[in-house]
């Protein structure tokens, strides 16, 4: 039995204590391992570019829509839809099932990380040869078992952490990791941006070349942008509802998305002037961080152990988020199908790793096997979460503030009933009731059309 169910419900003990919890949550593999391959493989700077225009328009506006409700209700995602009008909480259900589906592969890249940060503690970071870097990882990901286990590993980290009730604990060392973890990326930029060849790479980021940009394209910068934010699933309500009323909830809705755009970006500048510097594939997918990287720290000085840290923290981050994902599973069976939140914890984590072997599978044994057009596993399942569920659990989101709920009440509760001065409230309120939704449609529509005219 948790305790707090039966307290008063708990608050963040201090502002930067949510600011933690939540950016721990936003930072993480999307930022790291995703955003610089997403960008690798749909054009660089086109991908960029449309990734900075939606996070304005949808970003930033649903951090501070689902931060609200949540502060408004103090529930979790379904209970909160519920509280508001009951025949909505299917909203909410749209996101524990996409957060169901992303735990179940983000393990496995968590496990892939896992795996790197043995690597580097076995001193096996030696060479810069794109070639013998890319085996390796082939390697890996493709044999069957080996990555199964790290999966596990990494489940069961997850579920430790949310099991033993340490999340604070875990917060706490936010504190220090997380600006740790930005630093280290900001020396392994700085080594990236001074490799022969680098500045290729940086042009290849920053200058979009338009005729890239396509419906697949901006459905990918869509997806990317809920991914990486930890929006569209309920995961920001969760966390808002913690906020006590008198927190100012303008200016987290404003730093949570800068904080995990600048991480996104220092690791895009990690990774993308390496992959030039050295050769490899800017398309080359997934693999492109865990190719890379070890290619950088085997040409700067004490590079070992600059791969330990980095892999420790990254760790360390990618665990921040699965944790928020693993709750948001736990606190639905919890608060609505009445499970004690052992017992749920236990058997979703168990389901979610269960889920996820087949994704792992499909990128060797399996990889004939395709789920959506020539997707394997992993990027089907992908696609259905980050490019389906998670846009359309925010598209209704804005859609019930702004035709259900009503912008007044929403305005209320941003302004801490008017106390806090937001200068921009109305065209927030505008952008949430129609331009959100609406581009959220159309970038979803082109992108689906798309991908089935192939
Ligand atoms: N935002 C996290 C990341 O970038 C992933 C995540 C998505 C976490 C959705 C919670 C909910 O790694």
């Amino acid at each position: 039995m948790n305790l707090n169910e039966t307290k008063a419900r708990d608050q963040w003990g201090s502002k930067i204590g949510f600011i933690l919890a939540a950016a721990g949550s936003a930072v993480g593999l999307g930022n790291i391992w995703k955003f610089p391959y997403m960008a690798g493989t749909n054009g660089g700077g086109a991908f960029v570019l449309l990734y900075f225009g939606l996070l304005i328009i949808v970003g930033f506006t649903l951090m501070m829509a689902e931060l609200t409700i949540g502060r408004h209700t103090q529930l979790s995602a379904v209970s909160a839809f519920k509280k508001i009008k009951s025949k909505w909480a299917w909203v909410g259900a749209i996101g524990v099932l996409a957060g169901f589906l992303i735990l179940s592969f983000y393990s496995i890249i968590g496990g892939w990380v896992i795996r790197y940060l043995i690597s580097a503690l076995s001193g096996s970071f030696n060479t810069t040869d794109a070639a013998s870097l890319g085996g390796i990882f082939e390697g890996f990901i493709m044999s069957p078992v080996q990555p199964l286990l790290y999966h596990a590993i990494f489940m069961a980290l997850t579920l430790g952490i949310v099991l033993g009730g340490v999340k604070g604990g875990i917060e706490k060392y936010s504190k220090i990791l997380m600006p740790g973890l930005f630093i280290m990326m900001i020396v392994i930029m700085i080594r990236s941006l001074t490799l022969p060849g680098a500045m290729e790479g940086v042009k290849f980021m920053l200058v979009p070349d338009f005729s890239k940009i396509n419906g697949t394209v901006f459905l990918a910068a869509l997806g990317q942008v809920f991914f990486s934010l930890s929006l569209g699933m309920g995961t920001m309500i969760t966390y808002g509802s913690y906020l006590s009323k008198d927190e100012n909830l303008v200016n987290s809705s404003f730093q949570i998305p800068l904080l995990d755009t600048a991480i996104a970006l220092v690791a895009g500048l990690a990774v993308l002037p390496a992959v030039f510097a050295f050769g490899f594939d800017p398309a080359g997918g997934p693999g492109l961080l865990f190719v890379t990287l070890p290619a950088v720290f085997a040409s700067m000085p004490l590079g070992s152990i600059f791969g330990i840290v980095f892999f420790l923290l990254v760790l360390f981050a990618a665990l921040t988020s699965s944790i928020s994902m693993l709750e948001v599973v736990v606190a639905y069976v919890v608060d609505e199908k009445g499970w004690d939140r052992k017992k749920a914890s236990f058997v979703f984590g168990a389901i979610i790793f269960l889920v996820g072997i087949p994704s792992s599978l499909g990128l060797g044994v399996w990889s004939d096997f395709t789920l959506i057009k020539d997707l394997d596993i992993l990027d089907s399942v992908s696609f259905i979460a980050e490019n389906v569920l998670l846009p359309l659990g925010g598209m209704f989101l804005c859609i019930f503030i702004g035709w259900v709920w009503g912008l007044d009440k929403a305005f209320k509760e941003v302004t801490n009933d008017g106390k806090i001065k937001f200068g921009l409230m109305h065209v927030w309120g505008f952008l949430v009731k129609y331009i959100a939704p609406a581009a959220i449609f159309i970038v979803f529509v082109q992108g689906i059309l798309a991908l089935i005219r192939g």
